[in-house]
């Protein structure tokens, strides 16, 4: 897997057309792995755009997720991503979150899908099922999860037939996830951090009082300054050091050249990497809140703090 991807999410303000439009952009400045999703409502623009490159789909690392309406219907879903992205076989499919709660597009934290339901195993296991189903078709190499915590992988590493190649996390200076990251790497399972750069232009929607912000973060900015470049780079740098695979999001060709770009440099000293890993804020931004489901419930609930599967 490449150590750096573009993310192809557009926080539903970006259109798809401009998202393909960065896509063919940046796989001629050489990416060569792309976050996609289906609920990121542009994967039938992406794989004409990735066509359009004629670079070979066998040079390329392209990720889909299965979103959660379609925990059940495994096959068609992916088999619909495999002809939005025009393609016979995905590198990566990823269940994008262990809960089947749907919620529409560009809808309010508030919001609720009336047939949420907490994770339950045996369900889950029902959907892993199938995605390993897949790589014995053909349709995707590898298959993994996306937000899972310590307590839900331990039970998917017990059952699985086929363990999961990575799991997708939020991941950045201000919210390390140490526990996490140490437990993935030491079971095998490659960590690919979201939101690299604290998803400095998410939605209104998306941002709470107590968020802090990783790229004004005087260490990140110190550093920064010393090398020349943006605080996002050093967020990027520090990532693929750190051992995970960062996947920033950028339709402006400047940022994501630069993101690609800041990876040829010298690596950060090793006083930059224990700096940055001194500035955790366990500041987590994605809170999934739509994703609960019954009244009165704190989005904590969905992230099993204690150890423990909330029902
Ligand atoms: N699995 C999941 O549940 C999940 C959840 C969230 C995200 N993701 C994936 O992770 C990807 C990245 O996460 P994200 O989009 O939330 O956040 P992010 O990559 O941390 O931040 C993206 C924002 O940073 C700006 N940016 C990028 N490079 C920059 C640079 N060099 N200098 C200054 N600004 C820069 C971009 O704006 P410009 O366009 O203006 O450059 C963009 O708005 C998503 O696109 C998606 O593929 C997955």
């Amino acid at each position: 897997m490449p150590a750096i991807g573009l993310g192809t999410f557009g926080s539903d303000h970006i259109s798809a057309d401009e998202v393909a439009k960065a896509v063919k952009g940046a796989i001629a400045a050489g990416y060569r792995h792309l976050d996609c999703a289906s609920v990121y409502s542009n994967e039938h623009k992406i794989g004409p755009a990735i066509r359009e490159t004629g670079v070979a789909g066998d040079e390329l690392w392209i990720t889909s997720k299965l979103w959660n309406d379609q925990h059940s219907r495994v096959l068609e879903a992916c088999r619909k991503s495999l002809a939005d992205l025009c393609l016979e076989r995905l590198d990566m499919y990823l269940v994008h979150w262990p809960f089947p709660n749907f919620h529409p597009p560009g809808c309010s934290v508030e919001s609720r899908s009336p047939d949420a339901r907490p994770y339950i195993h045996e369900e889950f296991m029902k959907t892993w099922r199938e995605m390993e189903k897949l790589v014995d078709l053909g349709l995707t190499r590898h298959i993994g999860t996306s937000n899972m915590t310590i307590t839900k992988l331990r039970l998917l590493l017990r059952d699985a037939r086929i363990k999961p190649a990575v799991n997708e996390m939020e991941l950045h200076p201000h919210f390390q996830q140490p526990e996490l990251f140490d437990f993935v790497c030491a079971n095998g399972i490659e960590p690919i951090g979201y939101s690299p750069l604290g998803s400095p232009n998410r939605p209104e929607r998306d941002r709470t009082a107590d968020d802090t912000v990783d790229v004004e973060d005087p260490v990140i900015v110190a550093i920064a300054q010393r090398l020349g470049m943006h605080p996002a780079a050093v967020c990027i740098k520090w990532a693929v050091q750190r051992g995970q695979t960062p996947i920033p999001f950028s339709v402006k060709p400047r940022n994501y050249v630069a993101n690609l770009e800041c990876l040829k440099t010298a690596p950060l000293t090793d006083a930059d990497m224990n700096a940055i890993a001194g500035i955790d804020k366990n500041c987590r931004l994605i809170k999934g809140q739509v994703f609960l489901w019954k009244d009165n419930q704190s989005w904590e609930d969905l992230w099993d703090l204690d150890g423990v599967i909330k029902t």
